[in-house]
Order: structure tokens, then C-alpha cells, then sequence
């Protein structure tokens, strides 16, 4: 027996890959891939929105004009024509265009986590999140050994008057990330005096605002606060993605903020996987040249927005009153409040036996709070299984309270 086999190979794993960084999201992904369950666990958006037939043509129409930059390797910032396009796109819909060194084109949300994270997280440095939050932010920054701090969401987002009072008190984060529109699990956006005074509050204490557009687009009725960035983009770096609004299986999005902290992301992706996918930000970029991104919003926005009434009807209908839930106005998520005192832990796993795929809501907070949560994920349920879901969780609530 070689000295290898001899010992596990966990014995030799990186101290920081030891740390439980969050097997909880390997299970919600399980729980979102039993096709068997009624799917309100995955925050995935709906197969329908994805544009298969229109990519296959546009990867054909790449391949014939015989410019092969689309499958060569690309420079770390981006292919130029795609950072022109993504300029165009966030100046036409936030009033900024980016200049050359304030963009990089990015393998994604999760990408653009983990470049910042890289790029600023230094063992025990202090990030604020919000209370509850992206798991997969939770995670990214963990993975860095960072000290994960949340402060409270209501439904106006970031509660702005409770950070202020932290960082008067001695709080000293390097980050502070935050998912202004239509959060990541909650569902709720952040009011517009609470923008500029988050924003005026990085520039106090000196910290940078990790700001995630991930559902910016999402909005039902297509319109959008200002962006933190556009309010601070001398404080805040935005982290989009194209995966809610293009496809996720293209791993394409970007970050935009100062020149110097892009610079520096740009050095962490060199050695992380080089350039986004060039193929991908091809096929984006014609696909927003076209106007096809902004026609397939339009029919994206009326699915989400149909399925999230559809929820909050049954909700309504089936619930008791011991039971609370966030009214989204754009996105994928409400977030449910179960009676004082519910496992939800136990109760996704009895609404599993049930039929029906929930997601507990302690995950989504580094600190345990949560216990009493659901995330309910309506972007990717059938309309008519939405009633016929939301009964079942209703009987289990009414089943656990006898
Ligand atoms: C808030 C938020 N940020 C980022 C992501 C992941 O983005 P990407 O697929 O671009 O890595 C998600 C996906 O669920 C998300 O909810």
C-alpha cells in the first residue's frame, strides 16, 4: 500500500476547502433535480425562455463568415465587440456607459463573486451580506475564510439604518454585497433613499459594494431603480449575469466598477480561466444587437410575472394566518414565514414526501437565523402545478399546527 492510499484523501485538502462552506446548496441543487417533485426549490429560470433555435442559427451564421474569433481564445477584458455591446446595453438602461478599463466581461455571477472575493478577501476580512442572501455569495466568500456578517432585509431590501448603526459601532467591513433588485431569496427590492444613502455610507467607511443585477432585468412592469453603481461608481463594482435573461448553460456576464479594482479582477481571472467564453459572447452579443434579448424580456417578464400571482393567489387562498410571504414584483422568489417555532428543515423534507420541492431558509444566512423560512421559487413551475403545490404545503402547515 503506497503512503497515498494509505490516508484520505481529505487529509490533504486545502485547510480553507475543509471549512463546511455550504453542502446545502449540493442538496437544494438534488432537490431541484428530481423532476418527481413539483419544483419550487431551484432558483432556474424556465426552459421556455431559452433561445435554442436562435443560438443554433446564430452559431451557423459565425461559423460561415469565417471569422473563427469566436472559437479562438479572447482577451482577458472580452472581445471588443461584446464589451461595445454590454457599454451600449447598461448605458441605455442605467445611464452609464462604462469606460474601456471600468468593464470585464465575466464567466458569469458566480464568476464575478469569486474574482472579487479573490481579488479583496484576505482570512477573517468582514463582509456584510444581506439577512437572507444568495447562498452561493455565502459560499464564495467562506471559501476565502472571510468572517460572513448579515444584516437584516425588510421589504424595502438592506435595512441601510441598521448597517449604519453597525459601522458606528466599530463594524469594519472590506465588502459589503448586496442583491438590490429583487433579491435572492426574499423577493424584495431596495428603496431608492436607501441606495444613495448605502452608497453614501461605502464612501464613509470606505468599502466596496458588491452590487448583484442578477433579476435587475426581471422586473414585471420593465422598470428598474437606479443602479448602486450608477448612483456610486466610484464605491460599488456590478456583478451581472446573462443567465435569467439569455441562458445559464452560456456562463456569460460581467463586472463593472473603478478602473483599479477591475484591473485587479482582471488579474485574478487571467489565472482563474483566462476570458469568459468567447463562443458565448458571441452569440450574446448578436443576440442583443438584434433586439432579441430585449424582445424575449418582454415575454419573460409576463411568465415570471403570471406565475408569481398565480403563487401569491394560492398563498392567499390556502394558507393560514400563522403563515407570511414576501409580494415580489419582479424575479423568481417569495419568501415564506412558517408559524413561531417550525423546523422548516423538517418541514422541506416532509413537503419532499408530499410531492413538492422547497428550499429551508437557514442556508441563506451565515448565522442561523432562518430556521422558520421557506424560499418558494416560482420561475420554473408549471402554472397549473402552482395551486396544486402551494394546497399540499398549505395541508402539511394546518397538519403540523394539530
Ligand atoms: C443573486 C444571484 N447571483 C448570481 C447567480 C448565479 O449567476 P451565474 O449563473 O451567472 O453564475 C444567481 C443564480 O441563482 C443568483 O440568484
Amino acid at each position: 500500500m503506497t503512503v497515498v492510499d494509505a490516508r484520505r484523501w481529505r487529509d490533504l485538502f486545502a485547510a480553507r476547502a475543509r471549512e463546511d462552506v455550504g453542502a446545502g446548496i449540493v442538496e437544494i441543487l438534488a432537490l431541484a433535480a428530481d423532476t418527481e417533485l413539483i419544483p419550487f426549490a431551484g432558483g432556474f429560470p424556465d426552459p421556455q425562455t431559452f433561445p435554442a433555435a436562435r443560438a443554433a442559427s446564430l452559431l451557423d451564421e459565425l461559423a460561415a463568415t469565417g471569422d473563427l474569433g469566436a472559437f479562438q481564445y479572447a482577451p482577458t477584458r472580452g472581445l471588443p465587440g461584446t464589451r461595445d455591446a454590454l457599454q451600449q446595453r447598461l448605458e441605455t438602461l442605467q445611464g452609464r456607459r462604462p469606460a474601456d478599463d471600468e468593464l470585464l466581461v465575466t464567466s458569469g455571477g458566480i464568476d464575478g463573486l469569486e474574482l472579487v472575493s479573490k481579488s479583496f478577501l484576505d482570512r477573517e476580512d468582514t463582509v456584510v451580506v444581506e439577512g437572507p442572501t444568495y447562498l452561493g455569495a455565502i459560499m464564495a466568500f467562506r471559501s476565502f475564510e472571510a468572517h460572513v456578517v448579515a444584516v437584516p432585509v425588510d421589504a424595502d431590501g438592506l435595512d441601510v439604518d441598521e448597517l449604519a448603526a453597525a459601522l458606528a459601532g466599530g463594524l469594519r467591513p472590506k465588502l459589503l454585497y448586496t442583491i438590490p433588485d429583487h433579491q435572492n431569496p426574499a423577493g424584495v427590492s431596495l428603496a431608492a433613499e436607501r441606495r444613495t444613502a448605502l452608497v453614501e455610507l461605502a464612501r464613509r467607511y470606505g468599502f466596496l459594494v458588491a452590487e448583484d443585477v442578477a433579476y435587475r432585468e426581471l422586473g414585471f412592469d420593465g422598470e428598474a431603480l437606479p443602479s448602486l453603481w450608477s448612483l456610486g461608481p466610484d464605491v460599488v463594482v456590478q456583478l451581472g449575469t446573462t443567465s435569467k435573461t439569455f441562458f445559464p448553460g452560456v456562463r456569460l456576464g460581467w463586472a463593472a466598477g473603478p478602473d483599479e479594482v477591475i484591473s485587479q479582477l482582471v488579474v485574478a481571472k487571467q489565472n482563474t480561466d483566462q476570458c469568459a467564453s468567447p463562443l458565448g459572447q458571441k452569440l450574446w452579443e448578436e443576440y442583443a444587437r438584434r433586439g432579441a434579448q430585449d424582445e424575449q424580456l418582454v415575454r419573460s417578464r409576463a411568465l415570471y410575472r403570471r406565475r408569481c400571482e398565480r403563487l401569491l393567489a394560492a398563498l392567499g387562498r390556502t394558507m393560514p394566518e400563522t403563515v407570511s410571504w414576501t409580494r415580489p414584483e419582479g424575479g423568481f422568489f417569495s419568501w415564506l414565514t412558517l408559524p413561531d417555532g417550525t423546523d422548516a428543515v423538517a418541514f422541506a423534507r416532509r413537503a419532499a414526501a408530499a410531492g413538492v420541492a422547497v428550499v429551508p431558509g437557514a442556508p441563506f444566512f451565515p448565522d442561523g437565523r432562518g430556521t422558520a423560512n421557506l424560499r418558494l421559487s416560482y420561475s420554473k413551475v408549471e402554472d397549473d402545478l402552482i395551486d396544486d403545490g402551494v394546497e399540499r404545503l398549505a395541508a402539511l402547515v394546518r397538519e403540523g399546527a394539530s
